[in-house]
């Protein structure tokens, strides 16, 4: 690693985390965590070939111990929580290690990987803390019951924490997408219909990391303009 500021990307194996850990490389060295150490290996691959610099680091974000062993002592400016996982089905047919999971990676790792690098940015006075929601933590669907209620679970916490931290001068911000085209959640969007690209999330991402050290962009929502539309 360099002099450079550092960032904590969860979930950067693949999708929207890949490419907010692509974009931030241009500025920042980037921690790569998830669980699939050669997915991280290829990810950290392409940020080097491209000048940048990055550290896979292997972790469940589950496992509060692991994470806070992990993190101990890395000072982190800006933190993206990231990792999440969707089992879209109602309620009845939802198994309870179905909604024990989408607890434990959306909300419950949440609580392990910013408290394991919280306390250094309240200290240094700055940092950043950026949550991906989903425009899911704001409505309601016919199979949202787990999922939905982890990102509006992801908004509480966001806005709590952010009246808690701004005035030691670190910033709470939640980037809310809507469908994105991954892998998540192993669904294919309905035919015809346009969906946002990874990097239009990481745009958004980068948007609310560049403000001026004074300004907060606390909630932002991306959504492509039309769904029926083509891009
Ligand atoms: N795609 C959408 O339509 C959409 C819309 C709105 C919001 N979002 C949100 O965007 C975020 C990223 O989703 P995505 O679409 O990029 O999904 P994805 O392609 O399935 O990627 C999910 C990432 O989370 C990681 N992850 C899952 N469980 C983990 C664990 N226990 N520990 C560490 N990492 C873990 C995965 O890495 P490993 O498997 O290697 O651990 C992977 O890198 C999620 O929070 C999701 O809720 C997605």
């Amino acid at each position: 690693m360099t002099d450079r500021p550092v960032a904590l990307v969860t979930g950067a194996s693949r999708g929207i985390g890949r490419a907010i850990a692509l974009r931030l490389a241009a500025t920042h060295d980037v921690l790569l965590a998830a669980r699939d150490a050669a997915a991280l290996r290829r990810v950290a691959e392409e940020i080097t070939a491209a000048g940048g610099r990055a550290e896979a680091l292997v972790l469940d974000v589950t496992d509060g111990a692991a994470v806070a062993q992990a993190l101990q002592g890395r000072a982190v400016e800006v933190l993206v929580n990231n990792a999440g996982v969707g089992v879209m089905k109602p309620l009845l047919e939802l198994a309870p290690a179905e909604w024990q999971r989408m607890m434990d990676v959306n909300v419950n790792a949440l609580f392990h990987v910013t408290r394991a690098l919280l306390p250094g940015m309240v200290a240094r006075g700055r940092g950043h803390v950026v949550i991906i929601g989903s425009i899911a933590g704001r409505s309601a669907f016919v199979g949202g019951a787990g999922y939905a209620t982890t990102k509006h679970a992801v908004m509480g916490f966001a806005e709590n924490l952010m009246l808690e931290v701004r005035d030691a001068g670190v910033k709470v911000s939640v980037v809310s997408p809507g469908s994105v085209e991954t892998a998540f959640s192993g669904r294919s969007a309905p035919k015809g219909s346009a969906q946002l690209r990874p990097d239009d999330v990481a745009a958004a991402v980068m948007s609310v990391v560049n403000t001026a050290p004074e300004v907060l962009v606390h909630r932002v929502e991306v959504r492509v303009l039309s769904p029926k539309r083509e891009r």
